[in-house]
């Protein structure tokens, strides 16, 4: 049997759920849940064992719910969480996180020659390619970010 992980359940809030072993602290970053950031309580839960099958991250937030640029930007770094929202103690809505076809304005291009990087007024924009491992192309250079949890803007 393996052994039950138990953190005090929270009334109102989110979980992020099924997150990819070892990205719940990038996950974190995304939603602005740095050092002295934290205004509620959070949980994070790393290298858990999911009843689905081997292990997952959750995060836990109290008295938050999540914006869509958030949940974007989740995506990209977790393909397979879930969103669930805590009404009351009790799961009120659960959402597939979904991957973004074009992801505008969130990420740095990797070429320090992009035009992008350049101080012009244009917005990095990227074409999303894959769906369990994405892959950001950049529609100015054709370049692929080279590691997308660090290049998140
Ligand atoms: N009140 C709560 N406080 C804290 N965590 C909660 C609360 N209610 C549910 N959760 C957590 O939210 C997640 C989703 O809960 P749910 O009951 O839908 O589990 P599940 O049936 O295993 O879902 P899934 O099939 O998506 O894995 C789980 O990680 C669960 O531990
Ligand atoms: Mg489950
Ligand atoms: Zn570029």
């Amino acid at each position: 049997m393996m052994k039950e992980f138990k953190v005090t359940p929270i009334r109102n809030g989110t979980v992020i759920d099924h997150i990819e072993c070892g990205m719940a602290l990038k996950v974190l970053r995304i939603i602005g849940m740095t050092d002295g950031k934290v205004q509620s309580p959070v949980s994070v839960l790393m290298h858990v064992p999911s009843k689905k099958e081997g292990w997952k991250d959750v995060v836990k937030v109290e008295d938050r719910e999540l914006d869509p640029r958030e949940v974007d930007k989740i995506a990209l770094i977790a393909p397979k969480a879930t969103i669930n929202i805590i009404r009351d103690f009790n799961v009120a809505e659960k959402h597939n996180v979904v991957m973004p076809e074009r992801v505008v304005g969130k990420a740095r291009c990797s070429n320090p020659n992009c035009i992008t990087n350049q101080n012009e007024p244009i917005e990095p924009e990227f074409v999303v390619e894959g769906k369990n491992q994405p892959v950001l192309r950049c529609v100015y250079c054709d370049r692929n970010v080279d590691d997308i949890a660090e290049n998140l803007l």
